[in-house]
């Protein structure tokens, strides 16, 4: 099944690490103009080069997806450089605080929910009007397992992600028969630098919660993102996708 985004321009949060960065590539790969935003510039001009080395289109965008201006700001440079802007991965996110809720700092909730949920809002807020003068979109926000199940110590980002389904859902709702469809992803716990935070032991305790006996890999969540952006997935809006390992299926 091939998949070409040619004449097509896609903005990809959090693209300067981890699956953000094998979602930019995966694009760029299949033909579409990709600007690579991360918080950390140097990270974001790396992926973009990487994908220039290659013969793919792509741009470095810096700021901080929790800013509705910056976000705003990043719309109209993809609109600007693109011609139009068809294609949002809503991607940047952090782990946050480790704490049960009885304890969970106050100022990390806040910074959790204004960069996994908020973010997202603003750039759904800003891109769908881009999108409806570019005569159609694809929208994919990334959620995680944690968007239907719960985690010990991660309250926020478990709420966050719970919350993403809700704004993917209403979303589409809103906009499928306008031409922009909607969908979330729930990746399992995938091998990327937000796993460095966990404690020693941890991360053998998460393969065995994956049935499939390993964590997943970045590129496993990009092509399912690929496949949801692409007009393959053309009746597919609204709705929830993992790439778990079979996580949830217990
Ligand atoms: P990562 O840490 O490798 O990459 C995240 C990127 O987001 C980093 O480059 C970081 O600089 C950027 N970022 C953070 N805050 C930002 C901000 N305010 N503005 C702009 N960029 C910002 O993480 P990973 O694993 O690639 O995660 C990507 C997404 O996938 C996140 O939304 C995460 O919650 C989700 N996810 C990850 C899973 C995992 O096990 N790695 C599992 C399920 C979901």
């Amino acid at each position: 099944m091939e998949i070409v985004f040619h004449d097509k321009t896609a903005l990809v949060t959090g693209a300067g690490s981890g699956i953000g960065e094998a979602v930019a590539k995966g694009l760029a790969a299949s033909g579409a103009r990709v600007l690579v935003q991360d918080l950390n510039l140097a990270a974001a001009s790396r992926v973009a080069n990487e994908i220039a080395a290659t013969g793919g289109l792509a741009k470095a965008a810096g700021g901080d997806v929790s800013d509705p201006a910056a976000v705003e700001g990043l719309v109209a440079q993809a609109v600007d450089w693109g011609s139009g802007l068809h294609l949002l991965v809503n991607n940047a996110g952090i782990a946050g605080p480790s704490a049960p809720v009885g304890e969970y700092p106050l100022d990390g909730w806040n910074h959790v929910i204004n960069i996994n949920l908020n973010a997202v809002f603003y750039g759904m807020r800003h891109a769908i009007p881009a999108m409806l003068q570019a005569g159609g979109g694809a929208i994919v926000n990334m959620a995680s397992i944690l968007g239907s199940v719960g985690f010990a110590n991660a309250a926020a980002y478990t709420s966050a992600k719970h919350a993403l389904l809700g704004l993917t859902r209403a979303a589409a709702l809103e906009y499928s028969a306008k031409g922009i469809r909607v969908n979330a992803i729930g990746p399992g716990f995938i091998e990327t630098p937000l796993l460095s935070a966990l404690p020693p032991g941890a991360k053998e305790a998460l393969i065995t919660a994956h049935p499939i006996g390993r964590l997943g890999r970045p590129d496993e969540v990009a092509d399912l993102t690929q496949y949801l952006l692409s007009d393959k997935a053309s009746f597919i809006t609204g709705s929830y996708h993992l790439v778990d390992g079979g996580y949830c299926a217990q």
